[in-house]
């Protein structure tokens, strides 16, 4: 878990960053050392830790207190109260999941945000019903390695009719990080999924709001991604968000995971209209979409990628390709602006800042509903990219 707190003054820009388990470093830094392969390192034991402090060695993060502790001590540890706090894959191994979350709660600012990861109910179908093969085949073994060894013999030996087998491109953890993949996925003792309604009632009961669910953009919480019927879609537009999201998850059917943000203040959604916003491209090349409208003038424009499940299609105004010629991850959007009226010769008087958000802001929707673009605030510096900070000391 990461907790972050800006407001002390330390030697690297005032940033604070406390880190529970080094899985969650793994996780949120996508770096490359792997899960040791050894079933004894699950948990938090000395490996995972040590994984962590050598990976903030590289990346050269010294503002760092590690704590190991419960979550549940949270309250009593005198830390906090924090801006940040990331707490990936841990709510859902406690026995009482609300209780770590009210843990939480207690340390985070009033204006402070919360990034969770709780495993998804339906996307784990398969997950559960093997766990509890499992527990059946196992009834009599104590052993973890002749547990483990059983589960590879059933594994090796699933009919193509079993649901777990139907599914299994969606789980990949017990094929990429070795024995302790296995008993992550299939033996864990101590493991329960959300339904996305199960985790908007988690968030309420601890006096939260559910400000976002994120996973892999937000597109996989929006029906529009995968019903058309018009009439249908204004029938379902007509419910609540949470109902509408539950909808998506169903239609989906494939939500491992529900990553999203929490706070006491949902008000906190980053927007174009603040135009102190410096919209950038996340993870992704950008490719050259300014120059793909200027093959075509007026034209829609079409992106595929297999990283989305279906094209981004935009309608280019008179001014988009000037927008995207200086979206470069460093203006903000005023900044943006001003060049585009400089390109075209015009004054604010003749294309105001309204104009230009009125063309850009649906298209920066349709890229950000994929988690392509992001907006950062101007005073906020920026990011490193994943490559910058995996580059060798
Ligand atoms: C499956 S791992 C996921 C962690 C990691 N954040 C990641 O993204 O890969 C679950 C972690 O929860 C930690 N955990 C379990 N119970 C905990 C508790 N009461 N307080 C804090 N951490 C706990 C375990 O030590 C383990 O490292």
């Amino acid at each position: 878990m990461i907790f972050w707190k800006s407001s002390i003054s330390t030697a690297s820009k005032g940033k604070t960053i406390f880190r529970r388990t080094s899985w969650s470093w793994w996780r949120e830094a996508g770096l490359e050392t792997r899960r040791s392969s050894s079933p004894s390192n699950y948990g938090a034991t000395g490996a995972p830790r040590s994984i962590a402090k050598r990976r903030a060695e590289v990346r050269r993060l010294t503002n760092i207190i590690w704590l190991h502790r419960s979550v549940l001590e949270l309250p009593f540890l005198g830390i906090g109260p924090f801006d940040f706090i990331d707490c990936t894959g841990v709510l859902h191994h406690l026995e009482d999941p609300t209780a770590g979350l009210q843990a939480l709660r207690a340390v985070l600012k009033d204006t402070g945000v919360m990034l969770i990861m709780l495993y998804g109910k339906y996307g784990r179908t398969g997950v559960y019903q093997m766990q509890e093969l499992l527990r059946r085949i196992n009834v009599h073994t104590e052993d973890m390695q002749a547990k483990i060894a059983n589960t590879n013999a059933v594994l090796n030996s699933l009919p193509k009719t079993n649901w777990f087998k139907r599914g299994e491109d969606l789980i990949g953890d017990h094929r990429e990080f070795g024995e302790a993949g296995i008993v992550d996925v299939f033996l864990h003792t101590k493991d329960r999924a959300f339904s996305v309604e199960e985790v908007y009632n988690l968030v309420e009961g601890c006096n939260l709001k559910t400000i976002e669910l994120i996973e892999r953009g937000r597109y996989k919480y929006m029906v529009e991604w995968y019903l058309r019927d018009p009439h249908l879609l204004e029938q379902i537009r007509k419910l609540s968000r949470k109902e509408q999201q539950a909808i998506a998850e169903l239609l989906a059917g494939d939500i491992i995971v529900h990553n999203f943000y929490a706070g006491t203040n949902q008000d906190t959604v980053a927007t174009p209209d603040d135009l102190r916003n410096v919209p950038f491209y996340f993870l992704y090349s950008p490719g050259d979409i300014a120059a793909m409208i200027e093959k075509k003038p007026g034209q829609p424009v079409t992106i595929e990628s297999t990283l989305f499940p279906s094209p981004i299609e935009f309608t280019p105004g008179p001014y988009t390709k000037h927008i995207f010629r200086h979206l470069d991850g460093e203006q903000s959007l005023r900044e943006i602006f001003d060049q585009v009226r400089k390109d075209v010769r015009l004054t604010e008087q003749q294309l105001s800042n309204d104009d230009l958000l009125k063309e850009f802001k649906p298209i920066y929707e349709r890229f950000n509903h994929v988690g392509w673009m992001l907006l950062r605030h101007k005073s906020v510096g920026k990011f490193r990219s994943l490559e910058e900070m995996q580059r060798p000391l």
